[in-house]
């Protein structure tokens, strides 16, 4: 899009000696009160270089450039040129840049195909894909896509907790008491049991802790019989996370898991010790932290096995190696910030300097108000339960609703699980929230189905104005020579000035990792082009004005279009 402040720069240059264009651009500043304008220029730094007063010079220049295209009107006030630019013209500028830019409106190439990881999801193997994974789950998903938009290489990974010594304690379960159909048949809920079942009885049999530890070291041994089952657990984990996955159309890149990099920790521990970092404690191996103000890494335990941390320093050391990247993100909850503050200052200590490139990407937690899902004492919420609920809670409102019935199961699939993912989207990642189906489906809130619907509405609109008037949709180059004089009013030009800065929005969300701030933008879209549609008629018979409010609807979908595609959630042509 035409950068504003870089046409301003480009006006002004022949009239200031002694200043780049970026110079002057540096110095354009938008007031914060708009009846100085849009945009402002202060003359102070010119008094030295050209000899004169400020208000003198102030004076002098708007006289030179109010007549550009680009001005409304330029007011010199003090030292103050205040600028009120053309809203023909930047309306102009707004639509041909969406409509030339479409599915990639608001993104850009700033990344230059640099890697970035971003490590998200990554729930336990034979464990409850539960409620509280659908933070990381989307959120990664989204930055995944806010980078990829921005023109970054992106690998997705899912850091599988697949490794520990409860594997020990599944096999041992499921030789005593296990069945492969049942297994087969609920793999997550039948394993779960299982494991239930074993810290039950191991209370009255101590020879089931031994097993399960044989078992374990056998595991880690490599034994073909221990790892075949080990395998097939991961199998029939992953076979259900991966129905979860396909519900949010979500997908990794790799899948490598914990248990990929027990083999290279012996590498990192024997690094470690070289480097000097390696302390003996009560028998454990640590890194001393303290003068960070941390407790110890804890490297390798009495007992001499390995722990989290340890497979996640062989993991970024292997990820900095096979991907080289640029930045290496952490999408994982805040109740690990310590571990990750462990993790980056050991990888310091060790000398990667790419270690301030790691990003811990944290976030509060989800609760559930008692009653409405049902969280008695110590039962999960599995995330695959709360989708299918979304949808089963939209369809009984969009029948209410008289929906067309064809797409009845589309509708509320679409907007159900989109309304799910929205609202994880839609508040500062670091803030705790509290579950609620009201808030998450109602139609007419700060939601999904509302920024959904208003984006069917949109199309809908040019779908009457196709069958009523034969309007060709738009397409690039259809703002150029046309009257957009219908568009300047308040209603349509906020509207405008909001699908302006939603290039900004998306860098914003990059920059801060916060997608909701993507996600507070396209309401603010939505709510424009509502009031849009409530206050003005758009399907007017006079060809040319019509067309206008065309461009201006279609700008407003594909906005709407674009940022829900950046939160991971689709965007219906009818509802
Ligand atoms: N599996 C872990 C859990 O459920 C999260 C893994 C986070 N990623 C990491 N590289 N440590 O708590």
């Amino acid at each position: 899009m035409t950068d504003i402040r870089e046409e301003i720069a480009k006006i002004l240059s022949p009239h200031i000696d002694g200043m780049t264009e970026e110079e002057i651009k540096q110095l354009v500043e938008v007031p914060a009160d708009t009846s100085h304008g849009d945009y402002a220029f202060p003359c102070f730094k010119l008094a030295k270089l050209m000899r004169k007063a400020p208000p003198l010079i102030a004076a002098e220049l708007a006289e030179k450039i109010k007549d550009a295209e680009l001005f409304e009107s330029v007011e010199p006030i003090n030292a103050f040129l205040n600028m009120f630019i053309s809203r023909e013209f930047f309306t102009r500028e707004v639509l041909s840049e969406v409509l030339s830019e479409a599915d990639r409106f608001g993104g850009s190439g700033e990344g230059g195909g640099k890697t970035v990881i971003v490590e998200f999801s990554s729930p336990n193997i034979a464990k409850p894909f539960h409620i509280g994974h659908i933070r990381t789950t989307v959120i990664g998903n989204s930055l995944y896509k806010i980078f990829d938009f921005l023109g970054y290489k992106v690998v997705r990974m899912n850091h599988l907790g697949d490794y520990g010594t409860q594997f020990g304690k599944m096999i041992t379960a499921y030789r005593h008491w296990g069945s492969r159909e049942e297994v087969e048949a609920a793999p997550i809920k039948t394993l779960l049991a299982y494991y239930v079942r074993f810290h039950e009885e191991e209370k009255n049999d101590p020879s089931l802790t031994e097993e399960a530890r044989e078992a374990f070291a056998a595991l880690e041994r490599g034994e073909k019989e221990e790892k075949e089952l080990w395998q097939w657990i991961r199998d029939e984990s992953l076979k259900e996370f991966r129905r979860v996955y396909d519900m949010m159309d979500i997908d990794f890149d790799d899948w490598s898991g914990e248990s990929f990099y027990t083999d290279k920790m012996p590498a990192v521990i024997e690094e470690l010790k070289e480097k000097g970092l390696l302390k003996e404690s009560q028998g454990a191996q640590i890194v001393d932290l303290e003068p960070y103000g941390l407790t110890p890494a804890i490297i390798t335990k009495s007992d001499g096995t390995s722990i989290y941390l340890t497979r996640d320093l062989a993991s970024a050391i292997y990820r900095k190696k096979t991907y080289d990247f640029s930045k290496s993100i952490y999408v994982v909850a805040s109740q690990q910030d310590l571990h990750f503050k462990q993790l980056f200052k050991v990888l310091e200590l060790m000398g990667y300097e790419w270690a301030k490139d790691c990003v811990h990407v944290n976030f509060g937690m989800v609760s559930l108000p008692e009653g409405t899902l049902s969280t008695r004492k110590g039962r999960v919420v599995f995330l695959e339960d709360v989708l299918n609920t979304a949808v089963e809670k939209t369809r009984e409102i969009v029948l209410e609703k008289g929906v067309n019935a064809e797409l009845i199961d589309e509708t509320s699939k679409t907007v159900g699980i989109g309304a799910v993912m929205f609202n994880e989207l839609s508040s500062g990642r670091i803030k705790d929230y509290v579950f609620d189906w009201d808030e998450i489906l109602n139609f007419d809130g700060e939601t999904g189905p509302y920024v959904q619907y208003t984006h069917a509405r949109c199309a809908s609109v040019l779908r009457n104005a196709a069958e009523k008037f034969g309007d060709a949709a738009p397409k690039a180059g259809d703002a150029e020579g046309i009257r957009l004089s219908s568009l300047l009013t308040p209603a349509a030009y906020e509207l405008t000035k909001l699908i302006y800065t939603f290039p900004d929005a998306v860098e914003d969300a990059c920059r801060k990792y916060e997608p909701s701030v993507i996600t507070r933008h396209i309401i603010r879209v939505a709510q424009g082009f509502n009031k849009f549609y409530h206050d003005e008629h758009i399907l007017v018979d006079d060809a040319e004005e019509r067309k206008a409010k065309l461009l201006l609807t279609y700008a407003s979908m594909q906005t709407i279009r674009n940022g829900l595609g950046l939160l991971g959630v689709k965007a219906p042509e009818r509802m």
